[in-house]
């Protein structure tokens, strides 16, 4: 064997180890970038970029529809069986939430949420720009609700609400803003002597912005599994929802029938990194006071509409879409359409980031047999009247300096894109 024979030998295995070491190099580059980035993410440092742009969040708009009843004395008087209904909208509000937080430790965060920490009526994103000024016929749903409440006590208790409600009519004529933000009957201090937890402003928006105690406490860390990552610890310090503590004595744990117990919930701004379509994904829905499940994909089985007893309103998706009441026995003008009425998290999967989210709800008085009441409340009887329903649709706000790092693992994830679906029971 000659020594060049030798050099040339060793050239070779040198180059081969040397390629070698490079693809190495390069793949532990790559997964290390690319777990080393969850982690630190997972970590959720005191102002981090990814921090601040979750603390302004969520930014989007608020689009509410009211339905204009066109055939009010037609019903009444029996001629009309069913309620002839029109949308009303949008009515468009721009809304910017706060998320503040409390205290943190390695381990989890807690924090104060005001969802709608701005909110601004924008008249060019309305359906018109006078569109609050504008007057509708509405079915005088407080008068309905408390007579909904009333409905199992004792005669003299009915009788009485229909003394005190004399002068009250079925049906109400004003303007958006007055049944948004302003709305009372003259009755209303009377009804409070029968009726409990009845507040003096009935206004549908006024009530559901009310301020109300949001505080979480969520895992975060490495420590705690990065599939564990903004999993609801409490929720104002409890482990279920106190209006409902009649539920949890009965369950064990949540289930679909009873998701009230928040365990392994997530609060709904963050998810864990890394998932997969049989991640499970459970969300507290906090104006419903329960959890509700997100389904990879549309192809889920809805359980249907669901009311609560104890509670007057009840929620399912816009125009009934999916749910097991038959509102056609009792309403025209209504039609539920997948594209317009479902609600759907687009979350990117690598990160857990939702990057734009549709929520619709509507929130509906489910009405019993209204034997016993005035002749015009008993034409409700056993219908759900819609009271409103609403968009909220937010865009994730991503700060600059993360955006970079989140656009490269976005554009390699890109097909990756899932859509989890609100499915309302
Ligand atoms: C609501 O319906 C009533 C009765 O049909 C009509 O007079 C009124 O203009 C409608 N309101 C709107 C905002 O369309
Ligand atoms: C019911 O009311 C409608 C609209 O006001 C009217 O046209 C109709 O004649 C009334 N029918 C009866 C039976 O009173
Ligand atoms: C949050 O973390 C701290 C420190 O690790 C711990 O003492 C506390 O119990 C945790 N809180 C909850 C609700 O898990
Ligand atoms: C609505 O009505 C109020 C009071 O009548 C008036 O001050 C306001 O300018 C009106 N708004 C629009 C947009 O027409
Ligand atoms: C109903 O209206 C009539 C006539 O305006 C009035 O005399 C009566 O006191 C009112 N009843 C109640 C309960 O408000
Ligand atoms: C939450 O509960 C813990 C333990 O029960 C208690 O020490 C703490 O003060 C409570 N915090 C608030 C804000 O109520
Ligand atoms: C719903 O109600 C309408 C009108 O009363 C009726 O024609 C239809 O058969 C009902 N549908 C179901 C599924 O019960």
């Amino acid at each position: 064997m000659s020594s060049r024979d030798c050099i040339l030998c060793k050239l070779i295995s040198l180059t081969i180890t040397a390629v070698v070491c490079s693809v190495l190099f390069l793949a532990s580059l790559h997964i290390n970038y690319h777990w080393e980035f969850i982690k630190e993410h997972v970590r959720f440092r005191r102002n981090s970029p990814q921090q601040n742009g979750w603390m302004h969040s969520p930014q989007g708009m608020l689009r509410v529809y009211m339905f204009n009843v066109t055939n009010a004395e037609s019903f009444l008087n029996g001629t009309d069986l069913r309620l002839k209904i029109e949308q009303i909208g949008p009515i468009a509000y721009h809304v910017t939430g706060l998320n503040e937080i409390l205290s943190q430790t390695d381990d989890n965060v807690t924090f104060r949420r005001n969802p709608h920490n701005i909110f601004e009526f924008d008249p060019w994103a309305s359906s018109s720009p006078d569109i609050l000024n504008q007057t509708i016929i509405m079915p005088n749903i407080i008068l309905l609700s408390s007579a909904a409440k009333l409905h199992d006590w004792v005669f003299f208790v009915r009788h009485a609400f229909n003394a005190i409600t004399i002068n009250e009519s079925a049906f109400l004529k004003e303007t958006i803003n007055y049944f948004l933000w302003d709305f009372t009957i003259p009755t209303l201090s009377l009804l409070a002597h029968y009726v409990p937890n009845i507040v003096s402003n009935c206004g549908l928006l006024y009530n559901a912005l009310r301020p109300k105690d949001l505080i979480y406490n969520v895992k975060i860390g490495v420590d705690n599994g990065i599939e564990n990552f903004f999993r609801v610890n409490t929720f104002n310090n409890k482990t279920y929802f106190p209006q409902q503590r009649a539920y949890v004595k009965r369950a064990k744990k949540s289930d679909e029938h009873c998701p009230v117990i928040l365990d392994n919930s997530f609060d709904n701004s963050l998810f864990p990194p890394l998932l997969t379509p049989e991640t499970e994904l459970n969300i507290i829905a906090t104006e419903s006071c329960r959890t509700l499940k997100l389904n990879y994909d549309r192809d889920v089985v809805c359980q249907g509409f669901n009311a609560y007893r104890e509670v007057p309103t009840a929620f399912s998706a816009p125009h009934f879409m999916n749910t097991a009441y038959n509102f056609t026995k009792h309403f025209e003008g209504l039609s539920p359409d997948k594209e317009k009425h479902e609600a759907e998290v687009i979350i990117e999967p690598t990160m857990g980031i939702p990057l734009e989210e549709k929520y619709r709800f509507q929130i509906n008085i489910p009405l019993p047999d209204m034997k016993g009441f005035n002749k015009d409340l008993q034409r409700f009887s056993h219908m759900v009247i819609p009271s409103f329903w609403y968009e909220f649709v937010s865009l994730f706000q991503i700060s600059s300096s993360l955006q970079l790092s989140f656009v490269l693992i976005q554009l390699r994830n890109f097909d990756n894109f899932r859509i989890w679906t609100i499915c309302q029971h």
